[in-house]
């Protein structure tokens, strides 16, 4: 039975002087669970690893793993690793003695060690890579080691801070995949830190997004996409539209809500949720809205528009509409499934009609 607690945070929190780096966090991150800590520049993601690590202790609070309280454990007496941004691999020494490096005091014989770090670079993909220099191996190979030497000695929880930052977008996808499979391979807990969402969103079971030292929501990726708890998380991640409205009631399980730029719209995305009155922001993501050039035949959650702007993509399109009663046009997402010789011509400022349905219309507090 593996345990949903088993990295646990109790109003954690990390000071430097003023600075709430890290401000009163609770959250438990369950055993052999992929979990990613995403959110911008100078949020805390760093603060909170290293206070996994034990590099820093919490200035309030309590941090247990495996059910221990963590306070005054040093880093090496931790069930965890941590690997850097910067692959810290060392440059003097070959392939096998840099993952070698951490069994120096294991007390096992060259012989045994000899076996692990040849199972090792079986599980990295690079067997027979042993003898090399560090200097001889590409961006993708050096990290790869630098993982490698991180679970050479089985730790219980791997802390990855953003180790696939320094490789270019193909490499980085690449990676991204191996590191995955690595890990259901392993079947070890993953704390892994990016400020990139698409990667956070592929690779993670659950995904906390952090802003300014607190934690927003913390869900799985389709849930924070779809269900987003909070503006600011439906803002960071992916693109979405925000209209300011006020509620008007309710009606056969639906939520009536007046919203500037769409008129009348019907919600059911909050459920029973939904507060029964009051100001409240609706949010629709740009593929949930259906374009026409002919007025359709429905009578709720439709708006008439004009063709501001239109970008044609290959595989899908972006337009933008403008409708009366909102400044911003409405940013739209089009998948071309049909070929589409003829790229809308934006110039014109052709009449249009979006519709959407009534789960797509995200009700968020205004
Ligand atoms: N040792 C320190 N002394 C003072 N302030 C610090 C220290 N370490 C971090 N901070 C501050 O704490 C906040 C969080 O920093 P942290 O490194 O955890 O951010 P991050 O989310 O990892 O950012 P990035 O994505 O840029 O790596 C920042 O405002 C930072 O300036
Ligand atoms: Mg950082």
């Amino acid at each position: 039975m593996s345990r949903e607690d088993y990295i646990s945070m109790w109003n954690t929190s990390k000071h430097f002087g003023s600075v709430k780096a890290v401000d009163d966090i609770t959250f438990d991150i369950g055993e052999g669970e992929f979990f990613s800590l995403l959110g911008a520049s100078g949020c805390g993601k760093t603060t909170l690893l290293r206070m996994l690590a034990g590099f820093e202790q919490p200035t309030l609070g309590n941090i247990y793993i495996d059910g221990q309280p963590q306070a005054g454990v040093p880093p090496h007496h931790r069930p965890v690793n941590m690997v850097f941004q910067n692959y810290a691999i060392f440059p003097h020494l070959n392939v096998h003695k840099n993952i070698a490096y951490g069994m120096r005091k294991s007390g096992l014989t060259k012989a045994e060690v000899d076996r692990k770090v040849d199972e090792m670079l079986e599980l990295i993909k690079l067997p027979g890579y042993g003898a090399r220099g560090a200097h001889q191996l590409s961006g993708g190979q050096r990290q790869r080691v630098a993982l490698a030497r991180a679970l050479i000695k089985q730790p219980k929880v791997l802390l990855l801070d953003e180790p696939l930052g320094a490789l270019d977008k193909k490499l980085r996808e690449q990676m991204q995949l191996e590191l995955r499979a690595l890990q259901r391979d392993v079947g070890i807990t993953f704390v892994f830190v990016t400020h990139d969402q698409e990667e956070a969103m592929t690779m993670s079971d659950r995904i906390a997004v952090m802003s300014l030292g607190k934690v927003l929501q913390i869900d799985s990726p389709t849930h924070l996409y779809e269900v987003p708890k909070v503006k600011e998380v439906a803002d960071f991640i992916g693109t979405i539209n925000f209209f300011e409205g006020s509620i008007r009631g309710r009606r056969n399980g639906s939520t009536v809500i007046d919203a500037a730029g769409l008129g009348t719209v019907h919600s059911t995305a909050a459920g029973a949720d939904a507060p029964a009155s009051g100001e409240i922001t609706v949010a629709i993501r740009p593929e949930k809205f259906s374009l026409t050039f002919r007025q359709p035949n429905v009578q709720t959650n439709v708006v008439e528009g004009t063709m501001e702007a239109a970008a044609y993509l290959g595989d899908r399109s972006h337009y933008y509409v403008h409708v009366e009663g909102r400044e911003a046009p409405i940013a739209v997402a089009s998948q071309n499934a049909q070929r589409l010789l003829d790229a809308v011509d934006a110039d014109r400022h052709d009449r249009v009609w979006l519709t959407w349905e009534e789960e797509s219309a995200l009700l968020l507090s205004a």
